[in-house]
């Protein structure tokens, strides 16, 4: 049985839009779950052949969205929510207790491979700040003291 190629798929979502550039978010989405959760230069190349557009086109796109990773990122994804209702219950000190626990700073990844922690917007679980998202699971009402058992858990997680 013959399996779909990247390209295949790309076709049918092209399909579903009168203007293949209209595609290439979803197209981007898909690119991104294939190699390994980040647009490498490899990636770019694939979607613009598939959608007869240049792939400076669609980094202008992926640039612009948060949701799009321009960089390999650590096996573990720290996402804090930054956003007012987190904020105002303490956000920035989540964020700082995850750098120093990390020895990172937010928006980079550790030398390891391991860790990657950015900042997000609203996640929408605003009533249970401040909302963490490890690895795409959201942790609630996340405080500073709760980071060294978060990132405790984590690294005795098995690759
Ligand atoms: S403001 Fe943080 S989840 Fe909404």
């Amino acid at each position: 049985m013959a399996t779909d190629t990247f390209y295949d798929r790309v076709q049918e979502l092209r399909a579903e839009y009168p203007d293949p550039r209209s595609a290439v978010m979803p197209a981007l989405q898909l690119a991104q779950a294939e190699h390994g959760g980040w647009l490498s230069e490899e990636a770019f190349r694939e979607v613009a052949d598939a959608l007869d557009v240049t792939p400076a086109f669609c980094l202008s796109i992926a640039s612009f969205y948060d949701m799009f990773r321009l960089e390999r990122p650590g096996r573990h994804m720290i996402e804090v929510c930054s956003n007012v209702s987190c904020a105002v219950r303490g956000a920035q000190q989540v964020v700082r207790a995850f750098e120093r626990e990390l020895g990172l700073e937010t928006g980079g990844t550790s030398d390891d491979g391991e860790f990657t922690l950015r900042t997000v917007e609203c996640i929408g679980g605003c009533g249970w700040a401040t909302v963490v998202a490890v690895n795409n699971r959201h942790r609630l009402n996340v405080q500073a003291a709760d980071v060294p058992g978060i990132v405790e858990e984590l690294r005795r997680e098995q690759p």
